[in-house]
């Protein structure tokens, strides 16, 4: 069932017109490079502010204001999506500092923040496979899982779209969804 509510497609997350979309941020929430840079420039500065705002009021939070494994929820600037979501991958550090359940964090909370908005269709990257070095196909393993899982607990959310910028992701992504 929940297979049947999973998209894959190739492509820049910046022009997905869905309720949300989730940013791979850093802990400062301060913007960077990558997804991060590529949506806070589509954006504008509105967002930048927006996350300004929530960091300053979240500054006392140990490893925040956004720890790995966290998210927070912004509103999207002018973007095409209604919101985008920020989430804190885990660096990669060989796999026994507690990465996989801080990336299964990712995607649990991003879905729990988007099904408390009542948003529907909600687009990820791939989380942490860029400078935070989580190995691909390992990450897409712990994001389909853990995806899987939270839509049989929310059936409230209809869709999640994997948005794969590099082929290798989408390659990885196309095998492990048995898509010819
Ligand atoms: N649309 C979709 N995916 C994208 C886009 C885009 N426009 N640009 C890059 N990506 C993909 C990369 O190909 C990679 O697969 O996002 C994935 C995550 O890579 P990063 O953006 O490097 O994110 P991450 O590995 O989680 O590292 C986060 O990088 O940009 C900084 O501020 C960010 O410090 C944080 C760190």
């Amino acid at each position: 069932m929940s297979e049947t509510k999973i998209e894959l497609i190739q492509g820049d997350i910046t022009q997905a017109a869905v309720d949300a979309i989730v940013n791979a941020a850093n802990s400062s929430l301060m913007g960077g490079g990558g997804v991060d840079g590529a949506i806070h420039r589509a954006a504008g500065p509105s967002l930048h502010e927006e996350c300004m705002r929530i960091a300053q009021e979240l500054k006392d939070i140990p490893g925040g204001p956004c720890p790995a494994g966290e998210a927070v929820i912004t509103g999207a600037g002018m973007l095409p999506c209604k919101n985008v979501i920020h989430t804190v991958g885990p660096v990669w550090q060989g796999g026994g500092r507690g990465e996989r359940e801080l990336l299964a964090g990712c995607y649990r909370k991003s879905l729990l923040l988007a099904a408390g908005r009542a948003l529907k269709v909600i687009a990820f990257p791939n989380i942490s496979t860029g400078v935070y070095g989580y190995p691909k196909r390992e990450a897409a393993s712990v994001a389909l899982e853990t995806v899987w899982e939270c839509l049989e607990k929310r059936p409230q959310i209809e869709k999640v779209i994997f948005v794969c910028f590099d082929h290798e992701n989408f390659q990885i992504y196309r095998e492990m969804l048995g898509v010819v």
